[in-house]
């Protein structure tokens, strides 16, 4: 008997795209009156970037932005998440706007437009001005805000008449507990809870601004979120006891910066747990931050194992990886394509989020330059199913995802781990910035054009 499989179709309208950051792909790092941003000076001070790679060239986005458009269209894309540099347009962070950094993105938002591509665009995606890390300490001074809100401002009355989808700020977690808390990542310091808590509330106050600005000046049609990297807890088997875990490891590890946002408060089992260390909330800051937004973007990559404890009264059990757990290149990045499934599912559960875009998912090797013009990237191109798979699975079960970006369109500076650990579906020869898709990148094509898995 013939098999007649059934299209593994995404829902109509779903949106398809790539993802990038302004600081990981643009170069450019000193020119047309830009500042140097909190990462340029960083990657500057030894031990802190492998290979001591900096971001000064990356992609030479800067200059080649027209022909990796084209290149985007080619490959089937019809949206684009990017982000814009803070420093290339407050090379002070605040204070005199710099006209040719305005500038540049002007081009950009044009160029894109003619290309057919839909700008979706990050605020703030962890290049802060080092002018306010110098003058007050950065994320650690609630100044930040003012200066971003001006910054916001001036982004939207801009842009607004072409950019209509927006995302407020990338990845709390990372610009504050792993700038000022671990330290991993710029500006490298290993500073008390109680100022990353503080970080952590000015980076809400900054998101509420952005809301705030495509509210006041983003005009018909402007939409606004967060991009999130909660934690995801995927159940050991899907029963009812494993399930019931998931929602409870979901509830337990993301209300810092979800609660705030879609409650209006800091949660009291946060505040029990931070005590003294709690950050100082002024009257009014929750009202700004619980602004309403249309959409949460998550960023998903990995996720962990949990299930329903035997025994005691935990909710929840996190089962450790062993040691020969499959992952990626990038050592976090252990293999679990479920997270993109739960992530959505939980997120709507747990917080009655009613639109998803997965606005970052992808995987880190690295990848041996071209052979005859191919990079036969087999385990990227295996992941990706896996995980779209998943996603499927989730529009199906009737979860509110709308869209998918895949990190990246090409290789580019992957923040501490410099130029090694490969995120492209395009391969980037830093030495000549040749641009050669890889295998993932023409099967990635296919899955877009044909709104299905092949
Ligand atoms: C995410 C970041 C993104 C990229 C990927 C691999 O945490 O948002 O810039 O580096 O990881």
């Amino acid at each position: 008997m013939p098999v007649k499989p059934r299209p593994l179709a995404f829902p109509r309208n779903f949106v398809w795209g790539f993802a990038a950051a302004a600081p990981q792909i643009e170069g450019a790092a000193f020119a047309d009156g830009k500042g140097p941003s909190i990462w340029d000076h960083f990657a500057r001070q030894p031990g802190r970037v492998r290979n001591g790679d900096t971001l000064d060239v990356a992609c030479d986005h800067y200059a080649r932005f027209r022909e990796d458009f084209k290149l985007m269209r080619e490959l089937g894309a019809r949206h684009y998440r990017l982000s814009i540099a803070w420093p290339r347009i407050f090379p002070q962070g605040d204070g005199a706007v710099n006209r040719q950094g305005l500038d540049f993105y002007h081009r950009l938002f044009d160029a894109m437009l003619e290309e057919g591509l839909t700008p979706w665009v990050t605020m703030f995606h962890w290049d802060l001005p080092q002018a306010l890390e110098d003058r007050f300490g950065g994320w650690r001074d609630r100044r930040v805000a003012d200066a971003f809100a001006t910054y916001v401002d001036t982004l939207v009355r801009a842009y607004g008449d072409r950019v209509k989808n927006w995302i407020t700020l990338n990845e709390i977690f990372c610009f504050t507990t792993l700038g000022y808390g671990t330290g991993a990542k710029a500006p490298g310091l290993k500073l008390p809870d109680a100022v990353v808590n503080r970080t952590y509330h000015h980076a809400l106050l900054c998101h509420g601004h952005g809301v705030r600005a495509v509210r006041e000046h983003g005009g018909r049609g402007a939409r606004v979120g967060l991009t999130d990297n909660s934690s995801i807890g995927v159940p050991v088997t899907e029963t009812e006891d494993d399930i019931a875990a998931a929602r409870a490891h979901f509830a337990a590890t993301n209300p810092r910066t979800l609660d705030p946002i879609y409650r209006g408060r800091y949660a009291a089992s946060y505040l029990r747990a931070a005590g003294k260390d709690a950050p100082r909330v002024a009257k009014g800051d929750f009202a700004l931050i619980s602004l309403p937004t249309d959409f949460l973007g998550l960023n998903i990559y990995t996720g962990s194992f949990v299930r329903a404890p035997a025994r005691g009264r935990a909710k929840f059990e996190v089962l450790p990886f062993p040691p020969s757990y499959p992952q990626a290149d990038a050592h976090w990045l252990k293999i679990l394509p479920q997270s993109i499934y739960w992530g959505p599912r939980l997120a709507t559960e747990v917080y009655g989020v009613k639109a998803v875009y997965i606005t970052e998912n992808g995987c880190g090797y690295d990848d041996a330059p071209p052979v005859n013009g191919e990079v036969l990237d087999l385990h990227r191109r295996d992941l990706l199913r896996n995980c779209l798979g998943e996603l499927r699975r989730a529009a199906t079960d009737g979860v509110p995802v709308k869209g998918y970006f895949l990190w990246s369109l090409m290789d580019n500076f992957e923040w501490e781990d410099g130029y090694e650990r490969r995120f492209g579906a395009v391969y980037c020869d830093f030495k000549t910035q040749r641009r050669t898709p890889k295998l993932s990148a023409r099967w990635y094509r296919e899955v877009v054009t044909r709104n299905r898995l092949v």
